[in-house]
């Protein structure tokens, strides 16, 4: 297979029927999984194939797990999946877990301690449980590694995001999500893109603290490509547009209390 790098994302083809290359080089492959939800709050299911690892990230809601599952046969053995990234608990990203958990019960949840207090509320706390607060980088088996970065009220306490070291691929979970029922695979035009992503950082993300804090926290990262779970895929010509967005971003406590903020605390 030629290799496939962010580069070369504004010229993938995107088939509903089967997965979608993003990234391919070096016994390293990124694939989004697709959907075929009609509605605007489509999500994304990513999948990170490395040798004989292969983890999903995001693996979604319980009515589209039979679709993921389907599309992730078309690359290995459901089976073979070793591990799932879970951004947070909300059903739209976790709520398939006990599923995939029963395709393989040794499959490892990489997730923050306080997603993890959450997730055995879906019906089963069996499993192996991988803390990617206490352990921020994990190696796979090309020697790529994944380095997992808490992003505190964006927009649940404990979420956080994964990059990848090798592709430069940032699975940043509702943090750039965009929802419209009009949508392509990959940005074309920023600008266009914003009303798409105010519709669902005013009201779910916490305040501008909170994204300037974060945009801090990543700011060391070469990123290539954002992939969140809503909406289309940001590639390299828009990351810095992409981080200024955030940095610039006045939502949720900044708008319902822009009173108390005007008035310096009072
Ligand atoms: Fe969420
Ligand atoms: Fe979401």
């Amino acid at each position: 297979m030629n290799a496939i790098t962010a580069n070369d994302l504004c010229r993938v083809n995107m088939n509903l029927e089967q997965p979608t290359t993003l990234y391919a080089e070096q016994g390293h492959r990124i694939f989004w999984l697709g959907n075929t939800d009609q509605t605007a709050f489509r999500c994304n299911t990513y999948l990170i194939v490395d040798l004989h690892e292969a983890i999903l990230v995001d693996p979604g809601s319980k009515q589209y797990f039979s679709q993921v599952m389907q599309r992730v046969a078309q690359i290995l053995p459901p089976e073979k999946i070793s591990g799932m990234v879970l951004c947070h608990q909300d059903p739209d990203v976790a709520a398939s877990m006990t599923d995939w958990l029963e395709v393989n019960p040794s499959m490892r949840v990489f997730t923050t301690p306080r997603t993890q207090v959450l997730l055995p509320h879906y019906g089963r706390s069996d499993y192996c449980y991988y803390d990617v607060t206490e352990n921020p980088v994990y190696t796979l088996p090309s020697g790529a590694c994944l380095k997992f970065v808490e992003a505190p009220f964006l927009h649940f306490p404990g979420a956080f995001v994964t990059y990848d070291a090798q592709s430069h691929y940032l699975f940043s979970g509702d943090i750039w999500a965009a929802l419209s029922l009009d949508w392509a695979l990959t940005v074309d035009s920023f600008d266009e893109h914003i009303p798409k992503m105010d519709l669902f950082h005013l009201d779910y993300m916490a305040s501008n603290l909170a994204a300037r804090g974060f945009v801090r926290r990543i700011k060391h990262l070469a990123i290539d490509a954002i992939l969140p779970q809503h909406g289309s895929l940001i590639g390299p010509q828009h990351i810095a547009a992409a981080l200024d967005y955030l940095r610039r971003l006045r939502c949720g406590t900044d708008i319902i209390y822009a009173d108390i903020e005007s008035n310096h605390g009072r």
